[in-house]
């Protein structure tokens, strides 16, 4: 299994309507912060959420933080 890539050392802060979402947990994707199937063959993959309501999230774009998809501020320490 390969280490996740950083993307960038802050997150994507962004409103998003209610449903779900693949959050990238590689770091590959061009389509931050969602999968888009750039993992294959690394081991890595997306993960999964949901959102009942429309909302502001801070997603990870550093791919290290400790509770994925949001942002724990892991960034700040890499
Ligand atoms: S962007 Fe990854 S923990 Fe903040």
């Amino acid at each position: 299994m390969s280490d996740p890539q950083i993307f960038e050392k802050r997150p994507n802060v962004m409103k998003l309507d209610a449903g779900d979402y693949w959050w990238c947990g590689c770091g590959r994707a061009e389509t931050q912060p969602f999968c888009d199937g750039s993992h294959k063959g690394t081991g890595l993959g997306p993960q999964k959420f949901t959102l009942e309501e429309a909302k502001t999230v801070a997603l990870c774009n550093c791919k290290h933080s400790k509770n994925p998809p949001f942002c724990d501020g892991s960034h700040s320490s890499l």
